[in-house]
C-alpha cells in the first residue's frame, strides 16, 4: 500500500480501535493511538494484543516496528493529528435498551478541548441518530476550527483486517466539503481500489450502521423462525435455506438456521433501534424489531429443551459437555453469547456443566466461572449424558462419533449448529437433535 502521509490519531483501543489503529499505519498514515486503559496500552505497544483476532498481531507488529504506529495513554499527545478517529465502546446502558454513550461524549470533549489547527473528528463507535449532531454541537461551543464526520464500521470479529484493508463501502456522514475531503485522503488507497463510496449526512450515516446489523440479525431471525414452522411440519430447513439462497435477492449468507445471534453487536444494536424507535413514537417499528430479538432468545430455550427430552426431562443430577463458548467460531468473545447462555441454563437446572473452546475458555472462565472449564473436547466429554453443539467451530464439524463413544455415558447430542451429518451419528447409534 503507498503511503499518503496524513496523520491519525485514534482514540479507544478496543478491538474496533485496534484493528483501524493498525489499519491506517498499513495504509501508510502516522497513527498515534490512546486509550485511558494503561494496561491495555503496556500490552499493545509490546505488541502484545489483549484479545484474539487472527492476523492482527502481526499487523500490530508490522505497524509498530516500522515507527508508523505507537500508543499512548494521553490526550495530549494527540493533538496535531488531521484526523482523530474516535473508536470508543457504546455497550447497552445498564437497565435499558439504549446505547451507553458516556465514553463517546468524553472523547469529543478531551479532544476538542485540546485541538487548535483545522482537523477533523470522526466517529466510528455506533451511536444512536443525533449523537453525532450533539458531538458537533460540543466541539463548535470549544473551537471553531475543528469538524466532526461520522464514518461507521462494519467489520466482524474474526475478519478485522479484510474487513478495515478492503471494505465492502465507506459511509462518510459530513456536513463540510473540507471533512469529505480529508476522509478521502485518509481512505485513498482502498477507494483506489474500487471500494465505493456513499456520502450523507449524520443521521442517515449513524442508521445506516444499525440498520446493517438489524437487517443480519433480522435474516438470522427469520430463518429462525421458518425453522420452527419446518419443525411443526416434516420440512427440513437446510435445504430450504440452500433454495431461498440461490435467489439473488435473498443471497444465502446470514440464513443459517440454528442457536442465533449474539455477540457485542448484533443484540445490542438491535435492541437501541428499537429503543430508538419506540421514543421516536414509532410503535409498529419497534414492534417488528423487538421480535427479531424475541425469536433469538428463544432459539436459547428451543436448543435447552431438546438437550432436556434426550435426558428424558430433567437436567438435574445430568453431566453435560457443551462444545463451544465464543459468540462465533474465530474469536474469544463471549459478550452476549448463545452458547454460554445455554451452558448455564443447563447448569441453572442442575446439571454438572463441563465446557470446551478452542480459544474461549479463558474469557469464558471470567464471564461464567460458575461453569467447569476442560481444554479438550474429549476430557469436557467425559462421561457426559449430553453433548450440546454450540459454535460452529471448524474443530467441531470434523468431530467423529466413534472418537466421542467411548468416553461419554450416554450418546445423546444436540447440535445447535447444524454441523454434523446426522445419518454418520446415527449410524454410530447417537441419538442426535438438530
Ligand atoms: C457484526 C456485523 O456482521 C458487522 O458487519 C458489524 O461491523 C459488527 O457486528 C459490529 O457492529 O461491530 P460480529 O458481531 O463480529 O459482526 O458478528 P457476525 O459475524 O455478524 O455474527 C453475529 C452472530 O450471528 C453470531 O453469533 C453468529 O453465530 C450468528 N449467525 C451468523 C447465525 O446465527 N447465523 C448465520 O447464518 C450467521
Amino acid at each position: 500500500m503507498a503511503a499518503s502521509g496524513l496523520t491519525v490519531s485514534v482514540v479507544g483501543t478496543g478491538y474496533l480501535g485496534t484493528a483501524h489503529a493498525a489499519g491506517m499505519a498499513q495504509l501508510g498514515h502516522d497513527v498515534v493511538a490512546m486509550d485511558v486503559d494503561a494496561e491495555k496500552i503496556a500490552s499493545l505497544s509490546a505488541c502484545e494484543l489483549p484479545f484474539f483476532e487472527p492476523g492482527l498481531g502481526a499487523l500490530l507488529r508490522k505497524g509498530v516496528e516500522s515507527g508508523r504506529l505507537r500508543f499512548t495513554t494521553s490526550y495530549d499527545d494527540l493533538a496535531g493529528a488531521d484526523a482523530h478517529f474516535v473508536c470508543v465502546g457504546t455497550p447497552q446502558a445498564p437497565g435499558s435498551c439504549a446505547a451507553d454513550l458516556r465514553w463517546v461524549e468524553a472523547a469529543f470533549t478531551e479532544l476538542a478541548d485540546r485541538l487548535s489547527g483545522p482537523s477533523v473528528i470522526v466517529g466510528k463507535s455506533t451511536v444512536p441518530a443525533g449523537t453525532a449532531r450533539r458531538m458537533a454541537d460540543i466541539v463548535a461551543r470549544r473551537t471553531d476550527q475543528v469538524e466532526v464526520a461520522w464514518n461507521p464500521e462494519f467489520l466482524r470479529e474474526g475478519h478485522a483486517i479484510e474487513d478495515t484493508l478492503r471494505p465492502d463501502r465507506l459511509v462518510f456522514g459530513v456536513e463540510t466539503p473540507r471533512a469529505e475531503k480529508v476522509l478521502r485522503e485518509v481512505y485513498r488507497t482502498v477507494i483506489e481500489e474500487g471500494c465505493p463510496v456513499v456520502v450523507a449526512g449524520y443521521a442517515t450515516a449513524e442508521l445506516v450502521k444499525v440498520s446493517a446489523n438489524a437487517f443480519l440479525a433480522m435474516k438470522i431471525s427469520f430463518i429462525n423462525a421458518i425453522a420452527q414452522v419446518c419443525e411443526a411440519t416434516g420440512a427440513a430447513v437446510l435445504p430450504l435455506a440452500e433454495a431461498l439462497g440461490y435467489d439473488d435477492r435473498i443471497g444465502p449468507r446470514f440464513l443459517g438456521p440454528g442457536l442465533g445471534f449474539g455477540g457485542g453487536c448484533l443484540p445490542k444494536d438491535v435492541r437501541a433501534l428499537y429503543a430508538c424507535a419506540s421514543e421516536l413514537g414509532l410503535e409498529d417499528v419497534a414492534a417488528f424489531l423487538r421480535q427479531v430479538d424475541v425469536i433469538n432468545l428463544g432459539r436459547r430455550d428451543r436448543i435447552l429443551s431438546l438437550g432436556r427430552e434426550l435426558l428424558g426431562g430433567s437436567y438435574a443430577g445430568a453431566r453435560v459437555c457443551a462444545l463451544g463458548a465464543a459468540f462465533k467460531p474465530n474469536t474469544d468473545d463471549v459478550r452476549d453469547s448463545p452458547a454460554l447462555a445455554v451452558a448455564a441454563g443447563a447448569r441453572r437446572e442442575g446439571a454438572r456443566v463441563v465446557v470446551h473452546d478452542p480459544v474461549a475458555v479463558d474469557s469464558a472462565r471470567r464471564a461464567r466461572p460458575d461453569l467447569e472449564y476442560a481444554d479438550s473436547i474429549l476430557t469436557a466429554a467425559r462421561g457426559a449424558d449430553v453433548v450440546l453443539l454450540l459454535t460452529d467451530w471448524t474443530e467441531f464439524e470434523d468431530l467423529d462419533p466413534s472418537v466421542l463413544t467411548p468416553v461419554v455415558r450416554h450418546r445423546n447430542i444436540v447440535d445447535a449448529r447444524n454441523l454434523l451429518l446426522p445419518t454418520r451419528w446415527r449410524a454410530s447409534g447417537w441419538n442426535y437433535r438438530s
